[in-house]
């Protein structure tokens, strides 16, 4: 047998997306399979947009035991499944996926992974929630809003800087409302809490230019983007005693769900995996 034949003789998984080589994924996967010593393998799958549909409709014939599905795919997978868990289905976008008897299941962990996330670095975040700020309307926002709207955040602004973006995401939850970028002072002054889930602030981006000044300096802010691990918005945040939480652990924790389904045992997020991630944004 073959190197590659002992690897592939345990469940195949995958992550599946366009581009995926700067996919974490595979260490944060390759890490917990190592760990357990689980005889599966975990691979990068570069799927081109002109073939994607046929690709996630040839899985339920159980190439891959289940893969991650990121950018630019989520939606497409969601329509491709057979069955979908509530929370996919709320937001049209899955991330994970499993083959069962023949048929492609999937769900949405980016919720659990945000959630998880703020319940480690700020327990007790969600003790008594109060008006939140989403700043953008893309993907990401999609799941910030449905897991702000189950813990209770309430009402929940969307500003973004396409307004007609922001009104489509209202739907996800009747205490969501749309803004643009003008209306941020005034929100910013009963906010309970504020997330950034724009791209801005990711290095290589520009930053997100805003003024916190009317924001309560006991408000938690958060943001989806981990390169930097310290965004410009959370340094700005804490240089004026606001917590923060940087967004690593989001992408950590919604892998978990998937491993689980796919090697059967739940792995665990640690601070050496969250160094071992680290390392390779240096
Ligand atoms: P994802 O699905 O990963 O969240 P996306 O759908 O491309 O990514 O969404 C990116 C978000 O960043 C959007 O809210 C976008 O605002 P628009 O809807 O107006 O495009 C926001 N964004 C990107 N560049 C921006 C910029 N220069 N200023 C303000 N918002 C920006």
């Amino acid at each position: 047998m073959s190197g590659t034949d002992a690897i592939r003789s345990g469940p195949r998984a995958g992550v599946a997306g366009w581009p995926v080589a700067h996919s974490r994924s595979p260490i944060i996967h390759g890490r917990w399979l190592a760990k357990h010593g689980i005889a599966g393998s975990y691979e990068r799958v570069p799927v081109a947009p002109d073939g994607a549909e046929a690709f996630f409709a040839t899985l339920a014939r159980g190439d891959f035991a289940g893969l991650n599905v990121t950018v630019p795919h989520k939606e497409l997978a969601a329509r491709a499944c057979d069955a979908l868990e509530p929370v996919a289905a709320a937001l049209g976008a899955a991330n994970t996926l499993w083959v069962e008897n023949g048929r492609l299941y999937g769900t949405n962990t980016d919720v659990e992974g945000f959630l998880a996330n703020l319940d480690e670095g700020a327990p007790g975040w969600d003790a008594d929630p109060g008006p939140a700020i989403v700043l953008g309307a893309g993907g990401a926002a999609r799941a910030v809003i449905h897991g702000l709207a189950s813990r209770g955040f309430a009402p929940i602004a969307i500003v973004n800087r396409t307004l007609d973006r922001a009104a489509l995401l209202t739907g996800l939850a009747p205490v969501a409302s749309a803004h643009g970028y003008e209306d941020l002072p005034k929100l910013l002054e009963t906010a309970r809490f504020v997330v950034n889930t724009t791209s801005l602030g990711m290095n290589g981006s520009p930053p997100l230019d805003i003024d916190l000044t009317p924001l309560d300096p006991a408000a938690l802010v958060t943001d989806i983007v981990y390169v930097p691990l310290e965004t410009p918005l959370l340094a700005l945040a804490r240089a004026r005693g606001n917590p923060v939480v940087d967004g690593l652990g989001m992408l950590l924790h919604q892998a978990v769900p998937g491993f689980e389904r796919w090697f059967g045992v739940r792995p665990t997020v640690d601070a050496a995996l969250r160094a071992e991630v680290l390392a390779t944004f240096a």
